[in-house]
């Protein structure tokens, strides 16, 4: 891997301000795989997030097998359906909707997944690993890739057997699941609303 000086992402023609406006929430993916020398290079690029204290408090599980990410997603909406159960929200009938469709997959049938994992529960550690998860998308969408956070399956990664299963250690806690591929088309622009600034002294 690079240091700080020479990006291991390939000089790309857009600007950091064009990936921050065109970067999307991407959730059609081509089925190619994507390679290791890409993926270490996207790496790079989130470890040189800013860090509080300079702890660099992340980790990373990669997961590129197609059926292991199908069985992942049957078992996210396995405990979505447990979370939501009894309850009549907006919020929950749509996960519950969400998980009782049979051709919903809840990594989008993407091939690659990056789980960032926060080495504590501390706030700041965890904040660390978000500012890592945006790099990692400005870079992506930089190089013409495809990025998606996974909230939805935060909780899934935490359960004790899925920690064991992905080596994660169990003082470690996976924060930010982070869809990575080839996007099979054209995203819309999801509009925002202005900024609402509450004072300005
Ligand atoms: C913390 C977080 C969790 C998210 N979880 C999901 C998710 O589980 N599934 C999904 O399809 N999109 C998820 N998203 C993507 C958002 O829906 C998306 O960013 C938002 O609709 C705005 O669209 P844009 O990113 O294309 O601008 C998540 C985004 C964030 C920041």
């Amino acid at each position: 891997m690079s240091s700080a000086q020479t990006p291991a992402v390939p000089a790309s023609s857009m600007s950091v301000l064009d990936a921050i406006y065109r970067r999307r929430a991407v959730r059609d993916y081509k089925p190619e795989t994507l390679d290791r020398e890409t993926i270490e290079a996207l790496l790079d690029a989130a470890v040189h997030a800013p860090t509080a204290m300079h702890i660099e408090p992340w980790s990373f599980v990669v997961i590129q097998d197609k059926d292991l990410l199908n069985k992942l997603s049957d078992k996210v909406k396995e405990l979505l359906l447990k979370e939501v159960e009894g309850q009549t929200s907006e919020p929950a009938q749509k996960k519950r909707a969400y998980a009782n469709d049979p051709n919903f997959n809840v990594f989008y049938n993407a091939r690659t997944l990056i789980l960032i994992c926060a080495k504590s529960e501390d706030i700041s550690n965890k904040a660390d690993c978000w500012l890592a998860a945006q790099n990692l998308m400005l870079a992506a969408c930089a190089n013409g890739l495809g990025t998606c956070v996974i909230g939805l399956s935060i909780g899934l990664f935490n359960t004790p057997e899925v920690k064991e299963y992905l080596g994660i250690p169990s003082n470690v806690s996976p924060a930010a699941p982070i869809l990575l591929g080839f996007p099979a088309g054209d995203t819309p622009t999801v509009p925002r609303k202005p900024p609402e600034i509450l004072s300005w002294k």
